[in-house]
């Protein structure tokens, strides 16, 4: 299938940044989205023009790198699907694919479709460590974890900090984000002991690097490719007053 493409190009993070418009030929239905993006690079390569600059790394959905908005969705079309495991099956001969980065001000771009996504680990280490002694690793049986809790831990801890809940809120809110972070050891008794002072220092990082707030749009989750629930914004708000 041959497809029109219209990519954000901007050589750093001081360059104004504009469209581009790319034809890919021969793109094969089962490639995924990135290989498409690889096969135009190899053109531009060939052709001594710079290539797209996009981030990746597992490409199996998994750590969270790939990053860029298709067609105004973040991760594209497909639900609860990351950049990377969207197939080009899922766009029609003759489309044309508007590819922009994440626009947020706390993820600044600083190459084509490439963000500064430190802000998000900032975040991260203000929670800290937790620093109870947890002994040897006891019978998988004998956990004093409620199953229930367990499965919400496991839930919220598939958050991949991809920043597509930023990336997709009007407000570019991290809530979704650190909702989950914080809820994921807030629910195990491992993370219960700092879960106060945790989830204090992890709110007040997410306002100090410039996330807006959550003004219940609900487009986190939709955009979430991992599908993390709203819920856990309640969750967050209930840890974040009772600390
Ligand atoms: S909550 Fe979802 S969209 Fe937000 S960083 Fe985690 S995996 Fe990505
Ligand atoms: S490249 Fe790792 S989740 Fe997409």
């Amino acid at each position: 299938m041959k497809l029109h493409l219209k990519v954000w190009r901007q050589k750093d993070k001081n360059d104004k940044g504009r469209m581009v418009s790319y034809e890919a030929n021969n793109v094969n239905e089962h490639m995924s989205f990135l290989e498409m993006l690889d096969v135009v690079n190899d053109g531009l390569i060939k052709k001594g023009e710079d290539p797209i600059a996009f981030d990746h790394d597992c490409r199996e959905g998994i750590c969270g790198s790939c990053s860029m908005v298709i067609n105004g969705v973040p991760h594209g079309p497909e639900k609860g699907t990351t950049t990377c495991q969207l197939h080009m099956r899922k766009f029609k001969d003759g489309d044309t694919v508007v590819i922009e980065p994440w626009r947020a001000k706390a993820f600044p771009v600083t190459k084509d479709l490439v963000v500064d996504r430190s802000a998000f680990d900032r975040i991260i280490q203000a929670g800290g460590y937790v620093n109870v002694n947890t002994g040897g690793a006891p019978d998988g049986n004998a956990l004093p974890i409620p199953k229930v809790d367990a499965d919400l831990a496991m839930d919220a801890a598939t958050c991949i900090g991809c920043g597509a809940c930023v990336a997709a809120c009007k407000n570019a809110s991290a809530m979704l984000f650190v909702s989950a972070k914080v809820s994921h050891l807030a629910l195990l008794p491992q993370g219960v002991v700092e879960k106060k002072e945790r989830v204090r220092k992890m709110v007040n990082a997410m306002d100090k690097e410039g996330f807006g707030n959550c003004t219940n749009q609900y487009e986190c989750e939709a955009a979430c490719p991992k599908e993390i629930s709203v819920n856990f914004i309640t969750r967050l708000n209930k840890e974040y007053i009772s600390s």
